[in-house]
C-alpha cells in the first residue's frame, strides 16, 4: 500500500514538474514506465499519434537518470536532409565529402555521457539505421570518411507516430533495428482513449491564452463540452491548444456555445483525398487548402476529359489532315506520351496510338507544361504562406502541408524559398 501511494506520489510529481496535464490511466501507467526506466541504461521507444505529447517523455527520463548532469540532445531525423544525416549522428573527416572542410565531431560522440533523442525516428534513411544498430549494439561507430573506431556511451530514446511495423513491410525500417530501439516501448495514449483529459487540457490552455493575451478566461457552456469532448481529435493536444488559441484571439466574447465552438473544429469531408498533402486538421486554414486541392484536382480532371475528347476526335477523323488548322494547332501540341496515358493510365481510355506521321510535327509540351506549372506555383504559394503563418518554423509549416519536414526541406531549396 506503501508502495502503491509512493509510486502515485512520484507520478503526479512529474507531472508537476514537467507541466503534464491529465489523470488518465493510460497516461499514467506511460509516465510511471517512464519512471521505472530512466535509472537504467535501456534504449526507450516512445510511441503514439501526432500530438499527443511525445516529446516531454524523453527529457523525464535523461532527467531522473544517473546521466541528468550529462548532455541531452534532441535530434528531429526528420528535418535532417538524408545528405548529411551520417555526418551530423557520427560526425566526418575533412575531406570525406565535398564541401567537408573541417572534421566535425557527431551527435553520438558530443553527448558521450549522456541522452541523445531520436524524434522521428522512422524517418531515418537504411543506411543510417545500419550505422545506427552498431552503435546500439557495440557503443562504437565510425565517422562518415573514417575507418577509426570511435567509442561512446550514449543512451538512446527514440519516437515516432507511425506504425514501424508498417514501415518494415515497407521495406522502410529494418526489423533488427525495431527491436533493438524497442527495448521498452512507451505509448503515449492519443485523446480518444483520455475523454476525461480532454476538458482539463481545455481549461489549462484557456486559462495559459488568458493570461498571455490579457483577456478573461474562455468558458464553455455544456453543450461546448459535449462537442469538445467527443470531437474526433486528429491533431490530438496540439490541435486542442491551436484551436483553444484561435478561439481566445477571435471571439470577442468569452462564453462559448456549441455555435460558436463548432465553427472552429475544422470539417473533415476531403480528409481522404488521396493526394501527396495528407490533411491534417490542427489548423486553421486548412479547408482552405483543402477547397484549393479540390480545385486543382478538379481542374487536372477537366484537362484529362479535354484530352479524352481530342483523342475521340483523332480517332474518329483517322488523320490531322482534314482538320481546320485551328483544330491541327491544338492536336499537333498533344505530346505522344499523352495517348500512352490515357492508353495504359488508370482509366483506361480505349484509344489506339496514331503512327507518328499522323500526329504531325515534333510534339510541343506546352499543355502539358502548363497544367504542371499551375500546380507548382500552387505548391511554392503554399509553402509560402505556411512558413509566413508558422514564423518559418519548418516542422510546424510541414505539420500544416501534411509533409515530412524533410519533404519540405527539399521543395525549400528546389524552388529557392531559403533566400
Ligand atoms: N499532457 C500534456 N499537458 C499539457 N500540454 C501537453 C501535454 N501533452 C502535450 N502537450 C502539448 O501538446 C503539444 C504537442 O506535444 P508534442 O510536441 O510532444 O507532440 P508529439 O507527440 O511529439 O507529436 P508529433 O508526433 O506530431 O511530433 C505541445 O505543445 C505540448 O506542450
Ligand atoms: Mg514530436
Amino acid at each position: 500500500m506503501q508502495e502503491t501511494d509512493r509510486e502515485i506520489m512520484d507520478v503526479q510529481a512529474i507531472k508537476q514538474r514537467f507541466e503534464i496535464i491529465g489523470t488518465s490511466p493510460l497516461l499514467d501507467r506511460a509516465i510511471d514506465i517512464a519512471r521505472q526506466v530512466a535509472a537504467t541504461d535501456l534504449t526507450v521507444l516512445i510511441s503514439g499519434e501526432s500530438g499527443v505529447g511525445k516529446e516531454v517523455f524523453p527529457k523525464i527520463i535523461h532527467q531522473l537518470s544517473a546521466r541528468k548532469h550529462g548532455p541531452y540532445i534532441a535530434v528531429n531525423c526528420g528535418a535532417i536532409p538524408e545528405g548529411t544525416i551520417d555526418s551530423e549522428l557520427f560526425g566526418h573527416e575533412k575531406g570525406s565529402f565535398t564541401g567537408a572542410h573541417d572534421a566535425r565531431k557527431g551527435y553520438f560522440e558530443v553527448v558521450n555521457g549522456g541522452t541523445i533523442f531520436l524524434d522521428e525516428v522512422a524517418e531515418l534513411p537504411l543506411s543510417t539505421q545500419v550505422r545506427l544498430l552498431r552503435v546500439l549494439e557495440t557503443g562504437e561507430f565510425l565517422k562518415v570518411g573514417s575507418s577509426k573506431v570511435i567509442k561512446t556511451n550514449v543512451r538512446v530514446v527514440a519516437a515516432t507516430n507511425v506504425e514501424i511495423p508498417e514501415s518494415i513491410r515497407h521495406g522502410k525500417f529494418r526489423e533488427d533495428l525495431y527491436y533493438r530501439l524497442n527495448t521498452v516501448p512507451i505509448n503515449v495514449p492519443p485523446l480518444k482513449d483520455r475523454k476525461e483529459d480532454i476538458h482539463l487540457l481545455f481549461r489549462k490552455f484557456a486559462a495559459d491564452f488568458a493570461e498571455k493575451y490579457r483577456m478573461p478566461v474562455l468558458q464553455l457552456d455544456p453543450e461546448a463540452i459535449k462537442l469538445l469532448v467527443n470531437y474526433k481529435w486528429h491533431g490530438n493536444i496540439r490541435q486542442l491548444k491551436n484551436i483553444t488559441e484561435q478561439i481566445s484571439i477571435i471571439e470577442n466574447r468569452r462564453e462559448i456555445n456549441a455555435d460558436i465552438f463548432s465553427k472552429y473544429l475544422p470539417v473533415t469531408q476531403y480528409r481522404d483525398l488521396p493526394v501527396l498533402y495528407r490533411s491534417e486538421e490542427d489548423n486553421k486554414g486548412i479547408s482552405e487548402r483543402d477547397l484549393l486541392y479540390k480545385v486543382l484536382f478538379d481542374m487536372k480532371k477537366d484537362i484529362h476529359d479535354l484530352k479524352k475528347v481530342v483523342g475521340d476526335i483523332l480517332q474518329s477523323e483517322g488523320t490531322t489532315k482534314d482538320l481546320s488548322s485551328s483544330k491541327s494547332h491544338i492536336i499537333k501540341n498533344i505530346k505522344e506520351d499523352d495517348f500512352e496515358t490515357l492508353e495504359n493510365g488508370a482509366d483506361h481510355f480505349p484509344l489506339h496510338r496514331l503512327p507518328d506521321e499522323q500526329i504531325g510535327e515534333p510534339i510541343q509540351e506546352s499543355e502539358v507544361i502548363e497544367e504542371s506549372l499551375s500546380i507548382q506555383e500552387k505548391e511554392i504559394d503554399l509553402i509560402k504562406k505556411a512558413l509566413l503563418r508558422h514564423n518559418g518554423r519548418r516542422k510546424n509549416a510541414a505539420k500544416e502541408l501534411g509533409i515530412s519536414e524533410r519533404t519540405l526541406y527539399r521543395k525549400i531549396k528546389e524552388y529557392h524559398l531559403d533566400s
